[in-house]
Protein backbone atom coordinates (compact mmCIF):
# COMPACT_ATOMS: atom_id res chain seq x y z
CA UNK A 1 0.00 0.00 0.00
CA UNK A 2 1.25 3.25 -1.09
CA UNK A 3 0.33 7.27 -0.47
CA UNK A 4 -1.11 7.14 -3.61
CA UNK A 5 -3.87 4.53 -3.07
CA UNK A 6 -4.72 6.91 -0.27
CA UNK A 7 -7.23 9.99 -1.69
CA UNK A 8 -6.01 12.19 -3.70
CA UNK A 9 -6.87 15.30 -1.85
CA UNK A 10 -6.19 13.38 1.32
CA UNK A 11 -4.31 16.13 4.00
CA UNK A 12 -0.95 14.74 5.27
CA UNK A 13 0.52 16.74 7.45
CA UNK A 14 3.06 17.84 10.96
CA UNK A 15 1.20 19.12 13.86
CA UNK A 16 2.38 21.39 16.28
CA UNK A 17 1.37 24.12 19.08
CA UNK A 18 2.74 27.84 19.98
CA UNK A 19 3.99 27.62 23.32
CA UNK A 20 5.42 23.70 22.69
CA UNK A 21 7.95 25.27 20.27
CA UNK A 22 7.55 29.08 19.58
CA UNK A 23 9.80 30.01 22.60
CA UNK A 24 10.26 34.52 22.60
CA UNK A 25 7.73 34.43 25.07
CA UNK A 26 7.91 37.84 26.24
CA UNK A 27 8.90 39.48 22.35
CA UNK A 28 7.53 41.42 20.37
CA UNK A 29 4.46 42.78 22.50
CA UNK A 30 3.42 39.04 23.70
CA UNK A 31 1.44 38.79 27.02
CA UNK A 32 1.80 36.42 29.96
CA UNK A 33 -0.04 32.93 29.43
CA UNK A 34 -1.30 30.54 31.72
CA UNK A 35 1.51 28.18 30.48
CA UNK A 36 4.09 30.99 31.10
CA UNK A 37 3.55 31.28 34.65
CA UNK A 38 2.49 27.90 35.18
CA UNK A 39 5.80 26.51 33.86
CA UNK A 40 7.83 29.20 36.22
CA UNK A 41 6.20 27.64 39.21
CA UNK A 42 8.13 25.47 41.15
CA UNK A 43 7.38 21.87 40.91
CA UNK A 44 5.12 22.28 37.86
CA UNK A 45 7.70 20.19 35.03
CA UNK A 46 9.71 17.31 35.21
CA UNK A 47 12.57 18.26 34.13
CA UNK A 48 12.30 22.07 35.59
CA UNK A 49 12.02 23.53 32.13
CA UNK A 50 9.61 26.17 30.47
CA UNK A 51 8.72 27.00 27.24
CA UNK A 52 10.69 30.07 27.44
CA UNK A 53 12.86 29.74 24.25
CA UNK A 54 11.71 25.57 23.09
CA UNK A 55 12.39 24.91 19.75
CA UNK A 56 12.97 29.10 18.81
CA UNK A 57 10.36 28.31 16.32
CA UNK A 58 9.12 32.19 16.39
CA UNK A 59 12.65 32.85 15.23
CA UNK A 60 13.46 29.99 12.53
CA UNK A 61 9.92 29.67 11.52
CA UNK A 62 11.18 29.86 7.62
CA UNK A 63 13.46 26.91 8.40
CA UNK A 64 11.18 24.98 9.48
CA UNK A 65 8.97 25.62 6.46
CA UNK A 66 11.88 24.70 4.61
CA UNK A 67 11.72 20.73 6.22
CA UNK A 68 8.28 21.14 5.76
CA UNK A 69 8.65 21.27 2.50
CA UNK A 70 11.21 18.84 2.48
CA UNK A 71 9.22 15.84 4.10
CA UNK A 72 6.51 16.59 0.87
CA UNK A 73 3.86 17.23 3.40
CA UNK A 74 0.99 19.03 1.96
CA UNK A 75 -0.52 20.84 5.09
CA UNK A 76 0.51 22.12 8.70
CA UNK A 77 -1.43 22.44 11.59
CA UNK A 78 -0.34 24.71 14.21
CA UNK A 79 -1.55 27.31 16.59
CA UNK A 80 -2.11 30.76 17.22
CA UNK A 81 -0.60 32.17 20.60
CA UNK A 82 -3.81 34.64 22.05
CA UNK A 83 -1.53 36.63 24.44
CA UNK A 84 0.87 37.31 21.03
CA UNK A 85 -2.52 39.30 19.46
CA UNK A 86 -4.16 40.26 22.23
CA UNK A 87 -1.80 40.81 25.53
CA UNK A 88 -4.15 41.16 27.77
CA UNK A 89 -6.84 38.68 26.42
CA UNK A 90 -8.36 41.72 24.48
CA UNK A 91 -8.94 45.16 23.60
CA UNK A 92 -5.79 46.41 22.57
CA UNK A 93 -4.41 44.07 19.52
CA UNK A 94 -0.50 43.29 19.27
CA UNK A 95 0.28 44.31 15.34
CA UNK A 96 3.60 42.40 15.64
CA UNK A 97 1.77 39.05 16.60
CA UNK A 98 -0.78 39.35 13.94
CA UNK A 99 2.52 39.72 11.17
CA UNK A 100 4.19 36.67 13.26
CA UNK A 101 1.13 34.68 12.23
CA UNK A 102 0.70 36.56 8.66
CA UNK A 103 4.06 35.52 7.57
CA UNK A 104 4.26 32.04 8.32
CA UNK A 105 0.72 31.60 6.90
CA UNK A 106 2.08 33.53 3.69
CA UNK A 107 5.24 31.25 3.62
CA UNK A 108 3.55 27.98 3.64
CA UNK A 109 1.05 28.61 0.79
CA UNK A 110 4.04 29.62 -1.14
CA UNK A 111 5.53 26.56 -0.42
CA UNK A 112 1.76 24.77 -1.14
CA UNK A 113 1.27 23.58 2.27
CA UNK A 114 -2.26 24.04 3.41
CA UNK A 115 -2.47 25.72 6.72
CA UNK A 116 -4.76 24.32 9.79
CA UNK A 117 -5.35 27.37 12.05
CA UNK A 118 -5.85 26.09 16.13
CA UNK A 119 -7.34 29.09 17.90
CA UNK A 120 -6.43 27.92 21.38
CA UNK A 121 -4.03 25.23 21.93
CA UNK A 122 -3.65 26.27 25.73
CA UNK A 123 -2.19 29.21 26.09
CA UNK A 124 -4.76 31.32 27.47
CA UNK A 125 -3.86 34.86 28.50
CA UNK A 126 -2.86 35.09 32.44
CA UNK A 127 -4.51 38.50 32.63
CA UNK A 128 -7.85 36.34 31.71
CA UNK A 129 -7.05 33.66 34.62
CA UNK A 130 -6.58 36.42 37.00
CA UNK A 131 -10.15 37.05 36.07
CA UNK A 132 -10.92 33.42 36.85
CA UNK A 133 -10.57 31.98 33.79
CA UNK A 134 -12.65 29.88 31.97
CA UNK A 135 -14.98 29.59 34.83
CA UNK A 136 -16.00 33.19 33.64
CA UNK A 137 -18.24 33.59 30.91
CA UNK A 138 -16.73 36.59 30.19
CA UNK A 139 -13.35 34.45 29.08
CA UNK A 140 -15.51 32.94 26.49
CA UNK A 141 -16.78 36.53 24.76
CA UNK A 142 -13.42 37.59 24.83
CA UNK A 143 -12.19 34.27 23.06
CA UNK A 144 -15.41 35.01 19.96
CA UNK A 145 -13.46 38.28 19.76
CA UNK A 146 -10.34 37.13 19.65
CA UNK A 147 -11.50 34.39 17.29
CA UNK A 148 -13.17 36.91 14.83
CA UNK A 149 -9.87 39.45 14.69
CA UNK A 150 -8.21 36.25 13.58
CA UNK A 151 -11.05 35.46 11.17
CA UNK A 152 -11.09 39.13 9.49
CA UNK A 153 -6.92 39.58 9.23
CA UNK A 154 -6.58 35.74 7.85
CA UNK A 155 -10.09 35.52 5.52
CA UNK A 156 -9.26 33.61 2.34
CA UNK A 157 -5.92 32.95 3.90
CA UNK A 158 -6.73 29.91 6.50
CA UNK A 159 -9.04 26.91 4.65
CA UNK A 160 -9.18 25.32 7.75
CA UNK A 161 -10.01 26.65 11.37
CA UNK A 162 -9.84 24.88 14.64
CA UNK A 163 -11.61 26.58 17.64
CA UNK A 164 -10.14 24.39 20.72
CA UNK A 165 -7.78 21.57 21.09
CA UNK A 166 -8.89 19.09 23.24
CA UNK A 167 -11.22 20.10 25.59
CA UNK A 168 -10.90 17.23 28.01
CA UNK A 169 -7.47 18.27 28.73
CA UNK A 170 -8.17 21.96 28.96
CA UNK A 171 -11.37 20.75 31.48
CA UNK A 172 -10.89 17.76 33.24
CA UNK A 173 -6.71 17.53 33.14
CA UNK A 174 -6.49 21.34 34.30
CA UNK A 175 -8.78 22.02 36.60
CA UNK A 176 -9.79 18.89 37.89
CA UNK A 177 -6.69 16.82 38.34
CA UNK A 178 -4.39 20.51 38.12
CA UNK A 179 -1.79 18.75 35.82
CA UNK A 180 -1.76 21.70 33.62
CA UNK A 181 -2.44 25.18 33.39
CA UNK A 182 -4.21 26.70 35.57
CA UNK A 183 -3.19 23.77 37.91
CA UNK A 184 -6.72 23.68 39.81
CA UNK A 185 -7.84 20.40 41.50
CA UNK A 186 -11.93 20.98 41.66
CA UNK A 187 -14.16 18.93 39.98
CA UNK A 188 -17.19 21.16 39.89
CA UNK A 189 -14.70 24.09 38.48
CA UNK A 190 -13.57 21.56 35.60
CA UNK A 191 -17.27 20.91 34.60
CA UNK A 192 -18.31 24.33 34.33
CA UNK A 193 -15.08 24.85 32.67
CA UNK A 194 -16.41 22.39 29.90
CA UNK A 195 -19.42 24.12 29.44
CA UNK A 196 -18.27 27.44 28.92
CA UNK A 197 -15.44 26.20 26.50
CA UNK A 198 -18.18 24.77 24.40
CA UNK A 199 -20.68 27.43 24.60
CA UNK A 200 -17.67 29.35 23.01
CA UNK A 201 -17.37 26.90 20.06
CA UNK A 202 -20.90 27.17 19.41
CA UNK A 203 -20.86 30.87 19.71
CA UNK A 204 -17.82 30.88 17.42
CA UNK A 205 -19.11 28.61 14.95
CA UNK A 206 -21.95 30.54 14.84
CA UNK A 207 -20.35 33.97 14.21
CA UNK A 208 -18.39 32.63 11.28
CA UNK A 209 -20.34 30.93 9.42
CA UNK A 210 -23.36 34.41 9.92
CA UNK A 211 -20.55 36.62 8.89
CA UNK A 212 -19.55 34.67 6.03
CA UNK A 213 -16.03 33.86 6.08
CA UNK A 214 -14.23 31.96 3.69
CA UNK A 215 -13.72 28.36 4.62
CA UNK A 216 -14.35 25.38 7.08
CA UNK A 217 -14.47 25.26 11.08
CA UNK A 218 -14.29 22.49 13.58
CA UNK A 219 -12.76 21.13 16.64
CA UNK A 220 -10.20 18.98 18.20
CA UNK A 221 -11.04 16.50 20.35
CA UNK A 222 -8.76 13.61 22.06
CA UNK A 223 -11.21 10.60 21.67
CA UNK A 224 -10.19 6.56 22.95
CA UNK A 225 -11.92 3.70 22.09
CA UNK A 226 -12.90 2.39 25.96
CA UNK A 227 -12.52 -1.40 25.99
CA UNK A 228 -14.13 -3.19 29.58
CA UNK A 229 -11.31 -4.79 31.27
CA UNK A 230 -13.85 -7.91 31.11
CA UNK A 231 -17.52 -9.46 30.56
CA UNK A 232 -18.60 -8.48 33.80
CA UNK A 233 -21.62 -6.47 34.02
CA UNK A 234 -19.44 -4.06 36.42
CA UNK A 235 -16.73 -3.82 34.26
CA UNK A 236 -18.78 -2.95 31.04
CA UNK A 237 -20.83 -0.20 33.64
CA UNK A 238 -17.70 1.11 34.41
CA UNK A 239 -16.37 1.30 30.54
CA UNK A 240 -19.73 2.72 29.66
CA UNK A 241 -19.06 5.63 32.42
CA UNK A 242 -15.29 5.90 31.56
CA UNK A 243 -16.66 6.46 27.75
CA UNK A 244 -18.76 9.47 28.66
CA UNK A 245 -16.06 11.29 30.58
CA UNK A 246 -13.43 11.33 28.07
CA UNK A 247 -15.28 11.44 24.90
CA UNK A 248 -18.98 11.46 24.90
CA UNK A 249 -19.07 14.60 27.43
CA UNK A 250 -17.86 16.37 24.07
CA UNK A 251 -19.26 14.27 21.48
CA UNK A 252 -23.11 14.62 22.62
CA UNK A 253 -23.36 18.07 23.38
CA UNK A 254 -21.14 18.92 20.04
CA UNK A 255 -23.99 16.98 17.86
CA UNK A 256 -26.72 16.38 19.83
CA UNK A 257 -26.63 19.72 22.14
CA UNK A 258 -26.92 17.11 25.26
CA UNK A 259 -24.97 15.66 27.88
CA UNK A 260 -24.99 12.19 28.52
CA UNK A 261 -27.64 11.67 30.67
CA UNK A 262 -26.29 8.93 33.26
CA UNK A 263 -23.02 10.84 33.61
CA UNK A 264 -24.89 14.00 34.39
CA UNK A 265 -27.14 12.61 36.67
CA UNK A 266 -23.68 10.96 38.60
CA UNK A 267 -22.56 14.89 38.47
CA UNK A 268 -25.99 16.98 39.45
CA UNK A 269 -25.78 13.92 42.46
CA UNK A 270 -22.23 14.78 43.44
CA UNK A 271 -21.80 18.57 42.95
CA UNK A 272 -25.14 19.60 43.30
CA UNK A 273 -23.97 23.39 42.47
CA UNK A 274 -23.63 21.89 38.60
CA UNK A 275 -27.74 21.88 38.32
CA UNK A 276 -27.36 25.65 38.43
CA UNK A 277 -27.03 27.12 35.37
CA UNK A 278 -24.62 25.04 33.45
CA UNK A 279 -27.47 22.05 31.85
CA UNK A 280 -28.43 23.64 29.04
CA UNK A 281 -25.70 22.59 26.87
CA UNK A 282 -27.91 23.32 23.26
CA UNK A 283 -25.23 26.18 22.14
CA UNK A 284 -22.70 24.10 21.73
CA UNK A 285 -23.71 21.74 18.55
CA UNK A 286 -24.01 24.52 16.23
CA UNK A 287 -22.94 22.73 13.34
CA UNK A 288 -20.03 22.96 12.41
CA UNK A 289 -18.17 21.39 8.81
CA UNK A 290 -15.79 19.04 10.22
CA UNK A 291 -14.31 17.08 13.67
CA UNK A 292 -10.43 16.69 14.05
CA UNK A 293 -9.30 13.90 16.15
CA UNK A 294 -6.27 13.09 18.46
CA UNK A 295 -5.53 9.71 18.50
CA UNK A 296 -3.05 8.32 20.78
CA UNK A 297 -4.53 5.26 22.53
CA UNK A 298 -6.35 2.98 23.76
CA UNK A 299 -8.55 2.89 27.41
CA UNK A 300 -8.70 -0.54 29.02
CA UNK A 301 -11.29 0.20 32.29
CA UNK A 302 -12.47 -1.76 35.43
CA UNK A 303 -15.10 -1.12 37.87
CA UNK A 304 -13.48 0.37 40.96
CA UNK A 305 -16.55 1.16 43.32
CA UNK A 306 -14.67 5.16 43.43
CA UNK A 307 -17.14 8.07 44.16
CA UNK A 308 -17.73 9.50 41.23
CA UNK A 309 -16.79 7.20 37.66
CA UNK A 310 -16.49 3.94 39.50
CA UNK A 311 -13.95 2.98 37.03
CA UNK A 312 -10.81 2.86 36.54
CA UNK A 313 -7.66 2.51 33.72
CA UNK A 314 -5.94 -0.78 33.87
CA UNK A 315 -2.50 -1.51 32.40
CA UNK A 316 -2.60 -4.46 30.31
CA UNK A 317 0.18 -6.48 28.49
CA UNK A 318 1.71 -4.43 25.84
CA UNK A 319 3.98 -2.68 23.77
CA UNK A 320 4.36 0.95 25.13
CA UNK A 321 5.48 4.30 24.14
CA UNK A 322 7.82 6.32 26.10
CA UNK A 323 4.76 8.20 27.72
CA UNK A 324 3.42 4.35 28.73
CA UNK A 325 0.22 4.73 26.44
CA UNK A 326 -0.14 1.08 24.79
CA UNK A 327 0.85 1.02 21.09
CA UNK A 328 -2.55 0.13 19.53
CA UNK A 329 -3.14 1.23 15.79
CA UNK A 330 -6.91 -0.18 15.20
CA UNK A 331 -8.20 1.52 17.63
CA UNK A 332 -7.62 4.56 15.09
CA UNK A 333 -10.02 2.74 12.82
CA UNK A 334 -11.97 1.60 15.79
CA UNK A 335 -12.39 5.39 17.20
CA UNK A 336 -13.30 7.28 13.70
CA UNK A 337 -16.06 4.20 12.72
CA UNK A 338 -17.30 5.02 15.64
CA UNK A 339 -17.70 8.72 15.54
CA UNK A 340 -19.03 7.94 11.68
CA UNK A 341 -21.71 6.01 12.57
CA UNK A 342 -23.12 7.59 15.70
CA UNK A 343 -22.60 11.10 15.27
CA UNK A 344 -23.47 11.22 11.21
CA UNK A 345 -21.06 11.24 8.13
CA UNK A 346 -19.28 14.59 9.44
CA UNK A 347 -15.89 15.03 7.71
CA UNK A 348 -12.98 13.91 9.91
CA UNK A 349 -9.03 14.28 10.32
CA UNK A 350 -6.82 12.62 12.32
CA UNK A 351 -5.47 15.81 13.64
CA UNK A 352 -2.30 14.31 16.30
CA UNK A 353 -1.15 10.81 16.38
CA UNK A 354 2.86 9.78 17.05
CA UNK A 355 4.65 8.15 19.67
CA UNK A 356 6.94 9.57 22.47
CA UNK A 357 10.28 7.36 21.93
CA UNK A 358 13.35 7.54 23.55
CA UNK A 359 15.61 8.32 20.69
CA UNK A 360 18.97 8.84 21.00
CA UNK A 361 20.99 11.05 18.72
CA UNK A 362 24.52 8.89 17.89
CA UNK A 363 27.32 10.40 15.18
CA UNK A 364 24.57 12.71 14.20
CA UNK A 365 21.76 10.03 13.81
CA UNK A 366 18.26 8.94 14.52
CA UNK A 367 17.57 5.18 14.19
CA UNK A 368 13.88 5.46 15.54
CA UNK A 369 12.66 2.41 14.03
CA UNK A 370 9.69 2.34 16.23
CA UNK A 371 8.11 4.83 15.12
CA UNK A 372 8.60 4.25 11.17
CA UNK A 373 6.62 1.03 12.74
CA UNK A 374 4.43 3.05 14.75
CA UNK A 375 3.61 5.44 11.90
CA UNK A 376 3.18 2.96 9.02
CA UNK A 377 0.61 0.46 11.07
CA UNK A 378 -1.36 4.16 12.50
CA UNK A 379 -1.06 4.55 8.24
CA UNK A 380 -3.00 1.03 7.63
CA UNK A 381 -5.49 1.81 10.20
CA UNK A 382 -6.20 5.04 8.37
CA UNK A 383 -6.70 3.66 5.26
CA UNK A 384 -8.23 0.53 6.52
CA UNK A 385 -11.29 3.64 7.91
CA UNK A 386 -11.34 5.05 4.66
CA UNK A 387 -12.18 1.53 2.48
CA UNK A 388 -15.08 1.18 5.10
CA UNK A 389 -16.63 4.32 4.03
CA UNK A 390 -15.69 6.26 6.86
CA UNK A 391 -15.02 10.07 5.64
CA UNK A 392 -11.40 10.50 6.89
CA UNK A 393 -9.43 13.63 4.75
CA UNK A 394 -6.52 14.12 6.34
CA UNK A 395 -4.00 12.49 9.12
CA UNK A 396 -1.30 14.89 11.24
CA UNK A 397 1.59 13.85 12.92
CA UNK A 398 2.56 14.70 16.08
CA UNK A 399 4.79 16.15 15.74
CA UNK A 400 7.32 17.94 14.04
CA UNK A 401 10.50 18.57 16.40
CA UNK A 402 11.06 17.63 19.35
CA UNK A 403 9.57 19.76 21.42
CA UNK A 404 8.12 21.28 25.42
CA UNK A 405 6.04 18.10 26.15
CA UNK A 406 3.97 20.16 28.82
CA UNK A 407 4.63 19.02 32.14
CA UNK A 408 7.30 16.03 31.06
CA UNK A 409 8.81 19.07 29.80
CA UNK A 410 11.54 18.63 27.78
CA UNK A 411 11.46 14.28 28.59
CA UNK A 412 9.41 13.20 26.10
CA UNK A 413 10.05 13.44 22.48
CA UNK A 414 7.55 12.87 19.86
CA UNK A 415 9.25 14.70 16.86
CA UNK A 416 10.26 13.41 13.49
CA UNK A 417 13.33 15.80 14.05
CA UNK A 418 15.10 15.97 16.74
CA UNK A 419 15.86 19.31 17.93
CA UNK A 420 19.53 19.19 19.83
CA UNK A 421 19.45 21.82 22.50
CA UNK A 422 23.34 21.71 23.39
CA UNK A 423 23.84 22.86 19.55
CA UNK A 424 21.87 25.85 18.90
CA UNK A 425 18.94 24.22 18.75
CA UNK A 426 18.93 22.26 15.21
CA UNK A 427 17.02 20.45 13.59
CA UNK A 428 18.38 16.85 12.91
CA UNK A 429 16.66 14.20 10.96
CA UNK A 430 15.42 11.29 11.93
CA UNK A 431 14.91 7.73 9.92
CA UNK A 432 11.39 8.51 10.76
CA UNK A 433 11.46 11.62 8.86
CA UNK A 434 13.35 10.34 6.10
CA UNK A 435 11.42 7.55 5.14
CA UNK A 436 7.97 10.27 5.58
CA UNK A 437 9.44 11.80 3.02
CA UNK A 438 9.76 8.59 0.64
CA UNK A 439 6.26 7.47 1.89
CA UNK A 440 4.97 11.05 0.89
CA UNK A 441 7.18 10.99 -2.18
CA UNK A 442 5.48 7.53 -3.52
CA UNK A 443 8.41 6.11 -3.63
CA UNK A 444 8.23 3.06 -0.44
CA UNK A 445 4.96 1.48 0.09
CA UNK A 446 3.67 0.77 3.69
CA UNK A 447 4.40 -3.06 3.65
C1 LIG B 1 -1.70 17.57 22.81
C2 LIG B 1 -0.29 17.93 22.45
C3 LIG B 1 0.66 17.04 23.22
C4 LIG B 1 0.43 15.60 22.78
C5 LIG B 1 1.37 14.59 23.38
C6 LIG B 1 -1.95 16.10 22.94
O1 LIG B 1 -2.74 15.89 24.05
O2 LIG B 1 -2.62 18.21 21.97
O3 LIG B 1 -0.09 19.28 22.69
O4 LIG B 1 1.97 17.41 23.13
O5 LIG B 1 -0.89 15.25 23.13
O6 LIG B 1 1.30 14.52 24.75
Amino acid sequence: MKKEDFPPDFLWGVATASYQIEGAYNEDGKGESIWDRFAHTPGTIADGSTGDVACDHYHRCKEDIELMKELNINSYRFSVSWPRIFPCGRDNVNKKGLDFYKSLIEELLKNNIKPMLTLYHWDLPQHLQFHGGWVNPETSKAFVDYAVTLFEEFNGLVDLWITFNEPWCISFLSHQMGKHAPGIEDYPTALKVAHNLLTAHGETVKVFKERGFSGKIGIVLNLSPVHSFTDSPEDREAANFMDCYKNRWFLDPLFKGTYPEELFQVFVNNFGDFTRGYQDISGASEKMDFLGINYYSRDVVQYDGGEILKAKSVTVEAERTDMGWEIYPEGLREIVSKVHKEYGAIPLYITENGAALKDELKNGEVHDWQRIEFLKNHFKSAYQAIQSGVDLRGYFIWTLMDDFEWECGYTKKFGLFHVDYDNNLQRIWKDSAKWLREFLGNKVSLE
